[in-house]
């Protein structure tokens, strides 16, 4: 797997994969998602790419305190492969270069498959309860 930033011909192929892997919900508007993440750190919008065909991807971000990964996917047929460890290892090394300290993310409720996962890549549990308050609605 080549691992390179997102191009805006990749967004049909990104979006179904995000549906292959459940991480798409009514509220979030995907082609927006994109589109917002590409004004804000655009190179690191990571794409996993496979014989010429993006695979996986992970959506990556500084704020200035914390690094955020969001939209970690592989394609369903090519899990296990350790791509998914590879671009988290991507991510880590994106934000340390920029002096990030530490990578927080989400994982949705009902999501304990991808504990395993995290657990494997040294992430624990953080004593903090996540809180949202939507600014903009998709819909
Ligand atoms: C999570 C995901 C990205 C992992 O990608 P992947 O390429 O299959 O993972 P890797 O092959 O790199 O696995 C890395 C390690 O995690 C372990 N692992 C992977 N999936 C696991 C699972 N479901 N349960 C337990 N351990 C798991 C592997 O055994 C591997 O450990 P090892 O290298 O020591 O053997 C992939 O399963 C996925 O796209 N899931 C659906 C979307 C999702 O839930 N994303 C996360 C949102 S928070």
């Amino acid at each position: 797997m080549l691992i390179r930033s997102y191009r805006p011909a990749d967004e049909a192929d990104i979006i179904a994969l995000w549906q292959a892997c459940g991480l798409t919900r009514p509220w979030n508007d995907p082609k927006k998602d994109i589109a917002r993440k590409l004004t804000e750190q655009p190179e690191l919008f990571l794409v996993g790419e496979d014989g010429g065909r993006p695979v996986a991807s992970a959506m990556v971000g500084f704020d200035g305190h914390r690094g955020w990964v969001y939209y970690l996917a592989v394609d369903p047929a090519q899990q296990r492969l350790g791509w998914g460890r590879a671009l988290m290892a991507r991510a880590e090394q994106l934000l340390v270069e920029r002096g990030c300290p530490k990578i927080n993310l989400l994982v949705r409720k009902g999501n304990d498959a991808v504990l395993g996962f995290y657990d494997s890549l040294g992430y624990a549990q953080d004593e903090a309860v996540s809180l949202g308050k939507r600014l903009i609605p998709d819909l």
